[in-house]
């Protein structure tokens, strides 16, 4: 099975169980927890109303729920259609109009050169392989200007976790491990995810190279529901959430 393969069965296998658990607003965005500051208060995506935005890897499209409410013309794909089911299902209890695709982030190819105002993704880039392609494809979709938002894992809380209190066989502590990880949500699932960590320079230098400037940069430390004492400890001390915003500021040949 290729590895987008392996993440879309285990999505569609967790995805009821992560929307139960999940403590999402679908008012404002968060950048994929809820104790982190949100887009209220760092305002990266800025002005959305009436703006054409791509979300990538929208999951139950809280995010993307909470833009439309306020009058984005919102695109969201995710790979899993039980997350785009749960995400469809949202938006219509929340009554807003979204367009849904089922698709891997990977495979944009359909969507229009400068299509869109603004791309956002919130924690869903480290199951992507090649993440300086799809910075690229990034590039291509938006107009000249345009705003591109993520959030994703941060490397140091991971290299440091993975070296101390999670001891998990062939998964790196070392902070300049760039590769891929599999591992299991629950240590009874009987199914992997397939996920990425990168040094942050790498993220930033296939920013530059896709044609980015780079505007904003946070880290938090954001403890994990159910996070045991050693856990919450390290999340005090070290980020583990991470969120760019840069700019499109030329065309990527
Ligand atoms: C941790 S969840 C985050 C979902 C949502 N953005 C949120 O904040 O709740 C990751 C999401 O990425 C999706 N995903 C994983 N790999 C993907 C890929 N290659 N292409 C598109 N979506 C992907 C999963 O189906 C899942 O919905």
């Amino acid at each position: 099975m290729s590895i987008i393969d392996v993440n879309r069965d285990s999505w569609n296998k967790q995805a009821d169980r992560y929307q139960k658990n999940a403590t999402f607003s679908f008012d404002e965005v968060d950048y994929g927890n809820s104790s982190c500051p949100k887009e209220k208060d760092l305002k990266l995506i800025g002005d959305v109303k009436g703006k054409k935005i791509l979300e990538l890897g929208c999951g139950g499209a809280n995010c993307g729920i909470a833009l439309a409410k306020q009058g984005a013309k919102m695109t969201c794909l995710d790979l899993s259609s039980e997350q785009i089911k749960c995400a469809q299902n949202y938006a219509k209890r929340e009554n807003v109009d979204i367009r849904f695709i089922t698709s891997a982030i990977e495979e944009t190819s359909n969507f229009e050169s400068k299509e869109f105002d603004k791309v956002i993704s919130i924690c869903a880039f480290m199951y992507v392989k090649d993440i300086d392609k799809v910075f690229q494809e990034v590039n291509r979709m938006l107009k000249l200007g345009g705003t591109f938002v993520f959030s994703l894992n941060d490397p140091i809380f991971y290299s440091v976790a993975f070296g101390s209190i999670w001891k998990e066989d062939g998964i790196s502590d070392n902070y300049f491990y760039s590769g891929e990880e599999r591992w299991k949500w629950l240590d009874s699932d009987d199914f992997d995810f397939i996920t990425y960590r990168r040094p942050i320079y790498e993220y930033i230098n296939f920013l530059v190279d896709a044609g980015f400037s780079l505007e904003r940069f946070y880290e938090f430390g954001s403890a994990k529901q159910n996070a045991s004492e050693e856990e919450i400890a390290l999340y005090k001390k070290y980020p583990s959430l991470m969120v760019f915003k840069a700019n499109k500021v030329r065309e990527c040949n």
